[in-house]
């Protein structure tokens, strides 16, 4: 797992290599093989994928609704499969999957294509089933992921997702201005995430101090409500804690009865709409007693001071906020399992294919 998270500025300069257009502000997705007529046409854009995927498609309605106007709804893909889902050729089902053989996955993608859908694959293993009955979609080129718990897939995902919704904005009110701005960020993103990964001794000392709580809870807004999601998932799977996410503003409906001096919260502070609201959201947790955990843009005092820890991610616009915040958590979800003596390599009762039901 440790490798693989180290991989990251590898594994997204393999996904961006040669997908940006700088003369265009917009990105290369050659595989997707849908003109900008085609694209043009999409009324509706429904993600599919299970697990961290699930919560990589998450983060892409966001983009896709941010950049490119265009409804778009995450779906799990087994919910999807049994729901006799309301798809048709208005929409484009975008089916995104690590292996590529995810047996809900899969047979929400046969669904799609059954109704007459425009449907995409977004896989990291070439070749692999969903790829192949696709027959159209974007491969991640993040190398072999080997870990159960999924991290360069993660990153790589959601970065193809954001040049996915660039190309697709690029065809609607998405202006050249504002594609080349995110060219620039984009061709940034390993450099950042390398900086995210010089913090690695910061993470582990803060890890130290909360490897022995039993429930945690995670919250976020906006793009980061769904990383708040993968963060939880990441420390169950690995360290076996008991961990939520939560939307930041949902706290307060519940979940905050169980707030005490043992349930630390990570907060989720990137610099992107509605952070001064989760701060609101930070000082409610710290009158229940909890520590707060705070991943904080470098620079942003304020945030810092409001929090109990703070891990710093470096300055970077909304868009790529979830990329650089995940892969604290990521870190931070290992060290919380090493320290806590897990096979983080072999967690319990997990596989990292699920090709049965
Ligand atoms: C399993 C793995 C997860 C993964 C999920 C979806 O549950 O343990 O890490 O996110 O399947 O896998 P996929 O290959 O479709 O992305």
């Amino acid at each position: 797992m440790l490798k693989e998270i180290f991989e990251q500025p590898d594994a997204l300069a393999n996904t961006i290599r040669g997908r940006l257009d700088p003369a265009g502000g917009t990105a290369f997705l050659s595989g997707l093989s849908l003109s900008p007529r085609e694209l043009a046409a999409v009324r509706r854009v429904v993600i599919v994928g299970c697990g961290t995927s699930l919560h990589a498609g998450m983060v892409g309605k966001y983009l896709f609704e941010k950049l490119a106007d265009i409804p778009t709804a995450p779906e799990q893909a087994a919910e999807f499969r049994y729901s006799n889902p309301i798809v048709g050729p208005d929409d484009w089902v975008i089916a995104l999957s690590q292996s590529g053989e995810t047996a809900d996955t899969l047979a929400a993608v046969r669904e799609s294509i059954r109704k007459g859908a425009l449907v995409s694959g977004l896989c990291n293993v070439v070749g692999s089933t969903i790829a192949r009955e696709a027959g159209r979609g974007v491969y991640l080129h993040a190398g072999p992921e080997i870990s159960v718990a999924s991290t360069k897939a993660f990153t790589a995902q959601v970065t193809a997702l954001l040049m996915t919704a660039l190309k697709l904005g690029r065809t609607r009110r998405l202006s050249f201005e504002d594609g080349d701005r995110l060219v620039k960020e984009i061709s940034r993103l390993p450099e950042l995430v390398g900086k995210v990964l010089e913090g690695n001794d910061a993470i582990a000392k803060v890890a130290e101090k909360y490897a022995k709580a039993d429930d945690m809870f995670f919250i976020g807004r906006g793009m980061l409500h769904p990383v708040a999601l993968e963060g939880a998932l990441k420390i169950k799977e690995v360290a076996y804690v008991h961990a939520e996410g939560y939307q930041a503003a949902e706290l307060k409906h519940g979940p905050i009865a169980l707030l005490s001096e043992k349930t630390p919260v990570v907060a989720l502070l990137a610099d992107i709409p509605g952070k001064e609201k989760t701060l609101g959201n930070v000082q409610e947790c710290r009158t229940r007693m909890a520590p707060v955990v705070g991943v904080v843009t470098e620079g942003d005092e304020a945030a810092a001071a409001a929090v109990t820890d703070a891990l710093v991610i470096p300055k970077t616009c909304a868009e790529l906020s979830p990329i650089v915040t995940v892969v604290v958590l990521q870190l931070f979800a290992y060290h919380v399992a090493r320290l806590r003596g897990c096979e983080i390599d072999q967690p319990r009762n997990l596989a990292k294919s699920v090709t049965v039901e």
